[in-house]
């Protein structure tokens, strides 16, 4: 399966700050055609800019990092798939553990964000992960089989055209790696809980994420039941995602 390697800039980045960014990428790409697909899920006040950057490209895709759960009206702030899908957004992050734990998204909304994605054309991009204290509860599993199971309810049979993206709480931001077999373990649960979902399970996307970068990013992506990765803090310098991208075979 084609492997993905999204970036996830967060709430990071300037007009000049991403222009040398996109810049540093696309002249890394030209070199050597990469054998994986690309994503960048940047501030939605970027979408455009980026787009316009990436004009001659079609190398990158480009992504948001929310998607709102209502379809459209009285909801100051949001953005809707219809929107994102209107100004050429493939992907959508879904529940980002940074989402869960600051605004209060749960496993209800994040199937809602990733339902109304799918219907306006957008993959979305799932994220689960367990938190340090439940993994050290050994719960790690029930949690991360918890959200994903949200999605699988909401979705039914369409649940194989998402992208699920296992971050593991502990290993975000905080460059604590989950090892390649704590990962594949994880990403191994995730798939047999889609296969009980559905007969493509084999053709979903696993990514993983947390602390990925161009030191670990083989290893982990070498991994069978890893399909590539959501880089957060590794995305953000042309060198470092060029590097993963390049280990992403
Ligand atoms: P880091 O790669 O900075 O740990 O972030 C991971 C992440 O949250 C990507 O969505």
């Amino acid at each position: 399966m084609k492997k993905l390697i999204a970036g996830n800039w967060k709430m990071n980045g300037s007009l000049a700050a991403n222009e040398t960014l996109i810049q540093g990428l696309l002249a890394g790409l030209a070199n050597s055609a990469p054998s994986c697909d690309i994503a960048l899920c940047v501030p939605s006040v970027y979408i455009a800019q980026v787009q316009s950057l990436l004009a001659d490209s079609n190398a990158i895709a480009v992504g948001s990092q929310n998607v709102s759960q209502h379809e459209n009206g009285a909801y100051t702030g949001d953005v809707s798939a219809e929107m994102l899908a209107e100004v050429g957004v493939r992907y959508s992050l879904c529940g980002h553990s940074e989402r869960r734990q600051h605004q209060a998204e749960n496993d209800t909304h994040v199937a809602i964000k990733a339902q109304r994605a799918l219907m306006a054309g957008i993959t979305p991009i799932v994220c689960v992960g367990e938190t340090l204290s439940e993994r050290e509860a050994e719960m790690a599993e029930v949690v991360v089989k918890r959200q994903l199971a949200a999605v699988i309810r909401l979705l039914g049979s369409s649940i194989d055209k998402i992208i699920v993206a296992y971050e593991p709480v502990w290993a975000i931001g905080t460059g604590r790696t989950a090892t390649p077999e704590q990962a594949q373990q994880m990403h191994a649960v995730l798939r047999a809980q889609l296969q009980s979902a559905t007969e493509n399970a084999d053709k979903i996307r696993l990514l993983y994420g947390g602390s990925m970068n161009a030191g670990n990013a083989a290893e982990l992506l070498a991994q069978p039941d890893i399909n590539g990765g959501l880089v957060g803090g590794a995305s953000l310098k042309s060198a470092d995602f060029l590097a993963i991208i390049a280990a992403a075979r």
